[in-house]
């Protein structure tokens, strides 16, 4: 059985009519081209294909399509700004905690929901938020650095945008 879809995703508005059975992944992916999500286990283990549903981290391989209707989506191909890479990326790039990198855009929009929440976290938080995202590449810590320096970048560039005094030495 075939049915409407209304959706939004990382701001434009998608409206098409699929089967019942067609995963959140899968039409991100298929339908849409945002292959930037990725599929691992398929089964809501290894948060590879994390992405933001109003602003909370959901596995997209668990969640039908359908049942996103009417709902906001955030893919990794909506966190960048044009050619600018949003703090989070940066910060994975720069402490080197992207390896193979299939694990990097499901942390990246974990990490984001985390600071939007919890913009100055702990070590703690962070592994808290990141505890459904697996990954077999960097042992962790240096994702979890990344998350820390990117929440201090927000920081710097919320206080830039506030007006505070800038140290430019
Ligand atoms: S692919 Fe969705 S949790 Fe692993
Ligand atoms: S960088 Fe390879 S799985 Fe995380």
């Amino acid at each position: 059985m075939k049915y409407p879809l209304s959706i939004t995703v990382n701001g434009t508005p998608y409206s098409r009519v699929i089967d019942a059975k067609t995963t959140l992944v899968e039409f991100l992916r298929q339908e849409l081209g945002l292959t930037g999500t990725k599929i691992g286990c398929a089964e809501g283990e290894c948060g590879a294909c994390t992405v933001l549903i109003d602003g909370i981290p959901m596995t997209a391989c668990c969640v039908l399509a359908l049942e996103a209707h009417g709902h906001h989506i955030t893919t990794i191909e909506g966190l960048a700004d044009g050619p600018d890479l949003h703090p989070i990326q940066s910060a994975l790039i720069k402490t080197g905690a992207v390896q193979c990198g299939y694990c990097t855009p499901g942390m990246a929009l974990s990490i984001k929901a985390l600071l939007d929440q919890t913009p100055d976290p702990t070590a703690t938080q962070v592994r808290q938020a990141l505890s459904g995202n697996l990954c077999r590449c960097t042992g962790y810590q240096k994702i979890i650095e990344a998350a820390l320096a990117a929440a201090a970048m927000m920081a710097e560039q919320t206080g830039k945008k506030d007006g505070e005094p800038q140290n430019n030495q």
